[in-house]
């Protein structure tokens, strides 16, 4: 049968594949140390399940609006002012089936056949994929190891062209961990601005920052960049709220009308009572959150020291998210082999560069346990020893 253009070319997500392939030999009973997930490893908090848990018990069992239920669309846009500094009305706000769901939603509402948008390189895999689903063109500019992996706005200048729509932000950033200063990101976003592209602001691991850094919402940054910014963020990293599939963006009414009548016509609204869970999660008690940073952070620390005192490997430090992305470009073995090899040899799972834009590097999460953080980097040691 014929397929469709546009479907036929996209690749799978690698992630997910090398996540269910180590999944599978755990569950054939190899000792598998897992570095793949792109989840926290801790459950979601009780009192959240206990709100889901609730509404279902109440018959919250219907059909939500489209949009989302009104009063989580409220909470969503209290958070975004209080801790964003953005000031969304609640109408501006629509829920979807995870931030992923979000972003499909918002190509689809902005391209036209060949529009493109500027993907800083690395970036996480799915944003190439969903522009080319929307008909759009994605246009990488790297992020240089020596610029801590970030881009710069005379390449961001460089590379629009008068077919540029959008710019996608990611800070913190999967796969690097890098996160924008505030001025680092003004000055990117003053680009984008003047010449009227769409700032599109995956803030998805916005809780998760270390040393003292801070994630600043591009949007925040002056009234001009708000009009033309859409942010995106979600409850499956904060909360460890993975499984629930709910997610969001905020932004100008037209993005967000038409990604409302695109929902309508494909998902509709994203489960009712997990909504409510939801809701909690906004509302009640942060500190689940912060101690699950407290523990990322200590992994963070200790995977880094080992990781670079690993001859051949180098590693830009990262300040934020739940990854490390190391450079082996000195052992001459591209990512999907090294990582092949790594989980035939050592029995050890990592994601590949490659399908972030980066060959030359692999993922590491550290959602995981410190006990698997200490005998992967065993592994890899004795893994890079023997190549
Ligand atoms: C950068 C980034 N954005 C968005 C998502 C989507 O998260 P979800 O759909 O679970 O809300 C992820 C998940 O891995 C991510 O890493």
């Amino acid at each position: 049968m014929e397929l469709n253009v546009r479907v036929k070319g996209i690749a799978p997500s690698l992630t997910l594949a090398i996540d269910a392939k180590a999944k599978g030999m755990a569950a054939a009973g190899e000792k598998v140390c897992g570095f793949g997930a792109g989840e926290p490893d801790f459950d979601t908090p009780e009192h959240i399940k206990e709100a889901a848990a609730k509404a279902l018990k109440e018959g919250k069992t219907k059909y939500a609006p489209n949009d989302g239920v009104m009063e989580l669309r409220i909470a969503v846009a209290e958070k975004l002012a209080q801790e964003n500094k953005l000031s969304y009305k609640p109408e501006q706000v629509l829920v979807s089936n995870g931030a992923k769901h979000s972003l499909y939603n918002i190509f689809m509402a902005m391209c036209n056949d060949g529009d493109e948008v500027i993907i800083p390189s690395p970036y996480w895999l799915s944003y190439p994929e969903m522009v080319r689903m929307a008909g759009g063109k994605p246009v990488f500019v790297r992020g240089h190891e020596a610029n801590g992996l970030k881009i710069l706005p005379d390449q961001l200048e460089a590379a629009i062209t008068p077919r540029t729509r959008a710019l996608i932000l990611n800070s913190p950033s999967n796969p690097t961990g890098m996160v924008y200063t505030r001025a680092e990101l003004k000055a990117l976003a003053e680009v984008a601005v003047r010449r009227g592209l769409y700032i599109v602001s995956d803030e998805i691991y916005e809780r998760m920052v270390y040393d003292g850094v801070e994630a600043v919402s591009v949007g925040a940054l002056s009234p001009e960049i708000f009009k033309q910014t859409i942010t995106v963020n979600g409850f499956s990293k904060p909360y460890a709220m993975t499984g629930w599939r709910l997610g969001y963006y905020a932004g100008p009414m037209e993005i967000v009308k038409a990604g409302s009548a695109l929902q309508s016509h494909s998902t509709s609204a994203p489960n009712t009572f997990a909504q409510y869970g939801a809701i909690a999660a906004l509302r009640g008690p942060q500190d689940c959150v912060r101690r699950m940073v407290e523990a990322f952070d200590q992994r963070r620390q200790y995977l880094h020291k080992r990781l670079v005192s690993i001859p051949g490997v180098t590693c830009v430090k990262p300040a934020g998210a739940f990854y490390v992305f190391p450079n082996i470009a000195s052992f001459g073995v591209a990512s999907i082999r090294f990582a092949e090899l790594l989980l035939e040899k050592e029995k050890m799972a990592v994601v590949p560069g490659l399908p972030f834009g980066a060959d030359e590097n692999i993922r590491l999460s550290y959602a995981c346990a410190m006990s698997n953080i200490e005998e992967g980097m065993t592994r890899l040691e004795r893994f890079v020893a023997a190549m």
